[in-house]
């Protein structure tokens, strides 16, 4: 990303691709997530606006530079409707923060795809792409943004965007809508640090849209957090350092969870239970901590870690990029994709899972559900799931029907790590 950017003469389609360079990291590989198995499984987008993209499209047409420009960029489009509205007068690129919203953006809309009116960046061939990047690739003036729940993820959208117009030398406008009662004071804030003007215009119902303009010049480039973890690797203590980017699950700051996890697997891996895992994976790798910890524990194991979360994939690839050593480059690969969907069938001895149990206020025990069918599928037979979760929910019986037999390893007052041997047969029939 410290990539000096000069204006390019190249049409968006290269948006799509994924300069070396501009991996975290560089060295990881990044791999698409090519398998289609779970094609059914992938978010359908509703058919028409809702509410929120109402608020922003109803200001579009205060904006001449897109109906000039004839291109927008569209970022986190949930219901797919502000894309349909970009291909109605022109050509659409868009950014999506989770591959699954990728996916279903480009299943919603081949033909556009196919006639390169539309661009989903990070699907082909491989991602995520930088959204800065991207920007500045594109020829369009004006992104229509879904306000990201984390203002850190907005911070980083809104620099980005600003950062590429200014390096274009163009005017820019973000016109970024969301829900009344989540928006706040804060988000003004985050947008006017990265543009001179901010407004907020009429609402749609209960919701909202936030006008930017004028991209501020000689932004630094969005933050990357630093933070670090004191773990034991087979019994001595280390310091692992993390970053975060964006809305990355819990930024640079090792998760309570995670870390009576490790240091539960840490007595194991002591003991010489787990000599002969030679292939391990982190489902949901987050800010990559429990990679970085089976980099370092397993020294003979091959280490496979996936992200929906395009943050990340970003967060992870920095934090190995920090704890790096020369041997650690070839026995990692981070993937961009839901639930494990490109790694084969049993082909992993170990997987580590602190999963999501949220969306919004509420629990929705499907997030997890999904997850252990992934490291049922994933596991050969006889290997192992260590999974955290809070432990007021009660997941053992889940965890013991869709993968095997359960051992309680440690439990304290807010965390419960769980380790289930992975019963042979294929996961549909447990
Ligand atoms: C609770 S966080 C844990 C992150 C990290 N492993 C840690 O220990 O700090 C859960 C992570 O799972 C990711 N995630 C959620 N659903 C997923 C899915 N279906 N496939 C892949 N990742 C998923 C989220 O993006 C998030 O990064």
């Amino acid at each position: 990303m410290a990539k000096a950017h000069t204006r390019r003469a190249a049409g968006a389609e290269d948006a799509g691709a994924a300069p070396e360079a501009a991996r975290p990291g560089g060295a990881p590989r990044v791999m698409p997530g090519a398998d289609q198995t779970d094609r059914a499984a992938l978010t359908a987008l509703p058919d028409r606006a809702d509410q929120t993209d109402r608020a922003a499209l109803e200001h579009l047409d205060r904006l001449p530079a897109v109906r000039e420009c004839g291109e927008i960029l569209v970022i986190d489009d949930v219901t797919g409707a502000l894309t349909a509205t970009g291909l109605e007068t022109g050509r659409v690129v868009a950014w999506q923060t989770s591959r699954r919203a990728a996916e279903a953006l480009a299943e919603r809309f081949p033909q556009a795809i196919e006639a390169g009116r539309l661009v989903v960046a990070g699907l082909d061939p491989v991602g995520p792409v930088p959204l800065e990047e991207v920007a500045w690739a594109s020829t369009a003036e004006t992104a229509l943004v879904r306000l990201p729940k984390a203002l850190l993820a907005l911070d980083h959208r809104a620099r980005a965007l600003a950062r590429a117009a200014a390096a274009r030398d163009i005017g820019f406008s973000l016109l970024a809508s969301g829900r009344v009662k989540h928006m706040t004071r804060r988000q003004n804030e985050v947008l006017a640090a990265a543009f001179t003007q901010v407004e907020a215009q009429r609402g749609v119902g209960k919701s909202r849209a936030l006008l930017a303009t004028g991209p501020r010049k000689d932004l630094e480039q969005p933050p990357v957090m630093a933070g670090q973890a004191q773990v034991t690797v087979r019994g001595a203590a280390e310091t692992i350092p993390l970053c975060g980017v964006g809305g990355v699950f819990g930024g640079a700051a090792a998760d309570a969870g995670s870390l009576l996890l490790l240091a539960s697997l840490d007595e194991v891996v002591r003991g010489g239970e787990l000599d002969a895992v030679e292939t391990a994976g982190d489902l949901g790798c987050g800010n990559g901590l429990l990679t970085a910890y089976l980099l370092r524990a397993l020294p003979q194991a091959r280490v496979v870690a996936a992200d929906d979360d395009a943050d990340a994939i970003d967060s992870t690839g920095r934090t190995l990029e920090s704890v790096w050593r020369p041997e650690f480059r070839d026995r990692v690969e981070l993937r961009w994709e839901p639930s494990f969907r490109g790694v084969p069938d049993q082909s992993l001895d170990l997987v580590l899972l602190n999963p999501p149990f949220h969306d919004g206020p509420g629990v929705d025990p499907t997030l997890v559900q999904g997850l252990l069918d992934a490291a049922a599928r994933v596991l050969r037979p006889g290997g192992r799931l260590w999974m955290v979760h809070n432990s007021h929910l009660r997941y053992r019986p889940e965890v013991e029907r869709r993968v095997g037999p359960v051992r309680q390893r440690v439990r304290d007052r807010r965390f419960t790590v769980l380790e289930a041997v992975s019963r042979p047969g294929p996961a549909a029939q447990r």
